[in-house]
């Protein structure tokens, strides 16, 4: 049940300390800067423009009211205190539907905390609130294919597999790669 701020999770990953918790609308700057900096270092995210403090406070109070109606699960991770990262489990649409038991995933770790083992085990979390909160069958992830940590993450080290390829799916600058759609039944 969302609660601004309250921690959902504590574990530690080769003795850094992790949290996930709720967001808070105090999230808004290290959100947007979080965000903003991905997009700077051109990271395969979907959003191509730089984002304010006012665009950023508004989406975070748009996933907050979402969290708490259960339409979505979005959450800030923080790493020895400090913000690390941000992470959402969601459906496509909302519940009733025919495909209610299909979660997708959304991660983004703070480059410093990268290839730490953090992210996997984010992601084994992330796995488990999908199968108790949503009844998910199955986790659908798209993924843009020059990406090879993340498609090293999910299909070798998480079993995720691919089923799915969009030819050119990916547009930025004029320049096109393809979309890799994979799945893991949970
Ligand atoms: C993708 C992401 C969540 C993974 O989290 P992470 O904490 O960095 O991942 P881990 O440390 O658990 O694992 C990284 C693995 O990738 C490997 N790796 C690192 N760079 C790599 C590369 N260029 N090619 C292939 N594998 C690579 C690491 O060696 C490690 O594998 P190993 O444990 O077998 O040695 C994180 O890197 C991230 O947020 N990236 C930026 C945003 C992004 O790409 N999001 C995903 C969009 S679908």
């Amino acid at each position: 049940m969302f609660k601004s701020g309250a921690v959902v999770r504590k574990f530690e990953v080769n003795g850094e300390k992790v949290i996930l918790r709720y967001p808070k609308m105090s999230d808004a700057k290290n959100l947007m800067r979080h965000i903003n900096s991905l997009i700077d270092e051109r990271a395969r995210i979907i959003l191509t423009k730089k984002v304010t403090l006012e665009e950023e406070k508004k989406y975070l109070k748009g996933i907050i009211d979402k969290s708490k109606k259960g339409l979505s699960i979005d959450l800030i991770a923080e790493v020895n205190g400090e913000f690390a990262g941000k992470f959402d489990v969601f459906r496509e649409r909302n519940p009733p539907s025919a495909i209610d038991h299909i979660a997708k995933f959304g991660l983004g770790l703070k480059r410093k905390y990268r290839n730490m083992g953090i992210g996997t085990e984010i992601l084994k979390v992330l796995i488990e609130i999908a199968k108790k909160e949503f009844k998910a069958e199955i986790i659908e992830l798209g993924i843009i294919a020059d990406n090879d940590r993340a498609v090293h993450v999910y299909k070798d080290k998480m079993g995720f597999r691919e089923v799915g390829r969009i030819p050119n799916g990916y547009k930025r600058d004029g320049k096109y790669l393809d979309r890799v759609i994979m799945i893991k039944n949970i």
